[in-house]
C-alpha cells in the first residue's frame, strides 16, 4: 500500500476532482479519500466483475455475520445479526429512522456545527431542525453544552436527538462519559437517538471510539445506530450501510420506512466490498496505516498552519480525516472565502457556515489526500489568507 501514490480521480465522474473544471485545482472538500482501497477488496470487486451478471442481489448470511465479527472484534460492540438493516447509505438510513420514529412538525435535535445533509434529511420529513451549538475553549477543542442540550431535550416537541459519533466536522471522538450522559438526558425526556457512526474507523493515536451501542443497557432509552465501512475503506460510490437496533418493534418501523423510502435493495460490489473489508485481515492492516499517514498529515498541515498563520485556532484531531479550522477574522465571510480561495488560490476547502456554524470564521479541510497535495494545498490556503 502506497499512500503517497497521486491516484489520478479526474475524469472518472468523481465528485470531487470533476465537478470543477480546473486542473490547477486541489480538492480538499467533500469527505472521500483520494486513495486506492485495500488490495483484497479490489480483488473481490474484480473477481465479481469477471462473472458478468449483475442482476438483484441477496445479501447473504455472511454478509450479516462479517457486520458482527467486526464490531464484535474491533470494537467490543456485539450485535446480533438480526438487529441488522441494510441499507444504500447512512443519510438513506437516517432518513428512514426519521420517517419511523417521528410525526411531521416534530423537532430533531443536533450538536452544531455537523454534518450538513443532516439538516436537510430531517427537514425532507417534514420536521424541525433543533440546535445545540457546540461550545470551542481556547484551544479548538469542542463540547457539548449540557445545560443548553438538557434544555432542548426537554422541549416536548423534540423527539429525536441525531447523534455524530464521531463528528463531523469538529472530529471529536465523544468519550464514554459524555455519551452517557446524552443518554441519560435523553432517556429521561424520552428522546430517540439515531447515532450516526460513520466516521467510526478513523482514529488519532490517543483516541478511542466508542459505540453507543456498548453503553450501559440502564442509561439507554431507545436508539439505532448507522454504520458504514465507506469513509474507512473509501467505497462510499458502492452505497452500501447498515442500521442497527435492538428494539423490534422500533425495528419493524425503521424497516417499513426502509420499504416506503425504497431503499432496501443494495448493489453486488457493496456486499461484496463490506464482506471483504470486515473479514480480511489485510484489509485490516491497511487500515492501520491509513489512520497513520492522516495523522501525519494532521501533523503537517498543522506545522503549516501554524507557523504561517500562527493566529489561526486548529481543533486538535480526535478522529475522522476533516480537519477544522477557526482562521478568527483573516475570513470574515466563509462562504465567500470558499469562493475566492477556489478562483483565486487554486484550492477547495469548505465552508463552515455549510455545517450551521453561527461564526463566519472556520473552514473544514479535508485531509485525506497524498502528503504532497496536503502540504501544496494548505500552503495554497495561508498565502491567500497571509496576501
Ligand atoms: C457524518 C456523516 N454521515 C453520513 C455521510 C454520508 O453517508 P452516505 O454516503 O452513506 O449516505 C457523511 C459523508 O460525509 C458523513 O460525514
Amino acid at each position: 500500500m502506497n499512500f503517497d501514490e497521486k491516484v489520478i480521480r479526474r475524469n472518472t465522474n468523481c465528485y470531487k476532482w470533476d465537478v470543477q473544471d480546473d486542473p490547477d485545482l486541489i480538492p480538499m472538500w467533500i469527505a472521500d479519500m483520494d486513495f486506492r482501497t485495500a488490495e483484497p477488496i479490489v480483488e473481490a470487486l474484480q473477481r465479481r466483475v469477471s462473472h458478468g451478471v449483475f442482476g438483484y442481489t441477496k445479501v447473504p448470511k455472511e454478509y450479516f455475520e462479517a457486520v458482527c465479527q467486526w464490531f464484535e472484534n474491533q470494537h467490543g460492540w456485539h450485535i446480533e445479526p438480526k438487529e441488522i438493516i441494510y441499507t444504500i447509505g447512512v443519510v438513506p438510513a437516517i432518513s428512514a429512522i426519521i420517517k419511523a420514529v417521528t410525526m411531521p412538525g416534530e423537532k430533531v435535535l443536533m450538536t452544531t456545527p455537523v454534518y450538513n445533509c443532516f439538516f436537510s434529511s430531517i427537514r425532507n420529513n417534514g420536521c424541525q431542525v433543533a440546535a445545540s451549538t457546540l461550545k470551542a475553549d481556547k484551544n479548538g477543542r469542542y463540547s457539548i453544552d449540557f445545560e443548553d442540550f438538557e434544555a432542548q431535550c426537554q422541549d416536548p416537541k423534540t423527539r429525536v436527538f441525531l447523534l455524530c459519533n464521531p463528528h463531523n466536522p469538529t472530529s471529536r471522538v465523544w468519550t464514554k462519559d459524555e455519551l452517557t450522559r446524552m443518554a441519560q438526558i435523553c432517556k429521561e425526556n424520552d428522546v430517540f437517538i439515531i447515532s450516526d457512526e460513520i466516521h467510526c474507523e478513523i482514529m488519532m493515536p490517543g483516541f478511542q471510539y466508542t459505540p453507543f451501542g456498548t453503553l450501559d443497557e440502564s442509561v439507554t432509552g431507545n436508539y439505532a445506530v448507522c454504520t458504514s465501512p465507506s469513509k474507512a475503506f473509501n467505497i462510499a460510490g458502492l452505497q452500501n450501510a447498515n442500521i442497527i437496533c435492538h428494539c423490534p418493534k422500533t425495528r419493524r418501523k425503521i424497516d417499513r420506512a426502509i420499504n416506503i423510502n425504497e431503499v432496501c435493495d443494495v448493489n453486488p460490489f457493496g456486499v461484496i466490498a463490506l464482506m471483504t473489508a470486515y473479514t480480511d485481515p489485510r484489509c485490516k492492516e491497511w487500515l492501520d496505516n491509513l489512520n497513520n499517514y492522516i495523522y501525519h498529515n494532521y501533523l503537517a498541515a498543522k506545522e503549516i498552519i501554524s507557523q504561517k498563520i500562527p493566529s489561526a485556532t486548529i481543533t486538535p484531531q480526535e478522529g475522522t480525516y476533516l480537519m477544522w479550522v477557526n482562521f478568527h477574522n483573516l475570513i470574515n465571510n466563509a462562504h465567500n472565502a470558499e469562493h475566492a480561495m477556489i478562483q483565486d488560490a487554486k484550492v477547495w476547502i469548505n465552508a463552515g457556515t455549510l455545517y450551521g456554524d453561527d461564526g463566519e470564521h472556520c473552514m473544514r479541510i479535508n485531509l485525506a489526500t497524498q502528503r504532497e497535495r496536503v502540504v501544496e494545498g494548505v500552503e495554497r490556503v495561508c498565502e491567500y489568507l497571509a496576501k
